[in-house]
């Protein structure tokens, strides 16, 4: 038998690979390719014979891969807070920890949601593209007039967690006013910042702008769909820094084609990395290829939480942050 090695599917920023060389108690085999995840055979077979895989959220780490990578895997660590790309009920079967990043990416995903809200409801990116067609312009009293945030505008976070209130403290001090639900929409920073917590339909009914950053489960698979966009005010927009198919694309495509929602910024997609035709084509939606953490501290900071969590593991330890079941 072969040494069990560490699989690693993408690489990271040198620092990160310097950290996981000098730490890891196994051979670092990193997949080559620099232009994209490893294909399907490429992922199985950087998985055989593994002890722990590192890896990213592109990588769909289901029974195959699991079986493939053999009976000494011990750890499957994701460079990402969600973790909807493992099958972590068939990981726990076989007696191996997923684990994934969270608290080191909150203040780059809120950030790239504000920018998102203030993309849409200033409409930065569709003054961009018209300032750039090269036609004359000259300042006009109702050019590019978009939503005020410091007039009483109300955001609704959906999933009111670490990265919801991360985006609630930069949406208070905007002058906005909040509305949430999730665990943590009634705790004492909630209270502090004015949140009001509410049920989703009153969150949807009552919002100038809707964020989602809830995980994507069984459960949030299209939460918001045509009804919950026919809840939505008339004139709203939806922000969504979380998971692609938590929206129902063609749906939402609906109701801004209809007039019915002002605009929507995505920064993940439904069947991702395809991104939806009719969205892709509207003004007043912006698209991202879903940036949230991409600052390189905090980018950092999930390599180096990934690998550390790969080495508690395979020194015998408890990992850092191992996902619940
Ligand atoms: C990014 O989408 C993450 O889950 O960390
Ligand atoms: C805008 O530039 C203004 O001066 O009102």
């Amino acid at each position: 038998m072969p040494e069990p090695h560490v699989f690693l599917t993408r690489p990271l920023s040198e620092r990160v690979m310097r950290g996981a060389r000098e730490s890891l108690p196994a051979e670092l085999r990193v997949h080559a390719g620099i232009d994209g995840p490893p294909s399907r055979e490429s992922l199985l077979e950087g998985s055989r014979g593994a002890s722990g895989i590192i890896t990213m959220l592109t990588e769909k780490i289901d029974e195959e891969v699991l079986e493939a990578a053999g009976p000494q895997l011990r750890v499957v660590a994701n460079v990402a807070v969600g973790f909807d790309n493992i099958d972590v009920e068939a990981a726990g079967r076989r007696g191996v920890i997923v684990t994934n990043t969270p608290g080191v990416l909150d203040e780059a995903t809120a950030d790239l949601t504000l920018a998102l809200i203030l993309s849409i409801a200033r409409r930065v990116v569709e003054a961009d593209r018209f300032v750039r067609t090269g036609r004359p312009w000259i300042w006009g009293p109702q050019s590019f007039v978009g939503l005020d945030l410091s007039a009483g505008a109300t955001l609704g976070i959906v999933g009111l967690g670490r990265i919801g209130m991360a985006t609630a403290r930069r949406a208070h001090a905007f002058g906005m006013k909040l509305l949430a639900t999730g665990r943590r929409a009634t705790s004492q920073e909630a209270v502090r910042l004015g949140v009001e917590a509410v049920n989703l339909e009153q969150l949807l009914a009552r919002s100038d702008a809707v964020s989602l950053h809830c995980p994507l489960t069984r459960e949030t698979r299209h939460l918001i769909g045509a009804q919950e966009l026919a809840t939505m005010r008339k004139g709203s927009y939806l922000i969504n820094t979380a998971r692609g198919p938590l929206v129902d694309e063609e749906s939402l495509a609906d109701a801004l084609e209809s007039g019915h929602l002002a605009g929507a910024g995505l920064d993940v997609h439904e069947y991702e990395p395809q991104v939806n035709e009719r969205l892709r084509r509207m003004e007043q939606v912006v698209v991202l290829p879903h940036i949230g953490s991409a600052g390189a501290a905090t980018r950092d900071a999930m390599g180096t939480m990934a690998v550390k969590n790969v080495a508690e593991v395979l020194l015998g330890r408890p990992p850092l942050t191992a996902v619940a079941l």
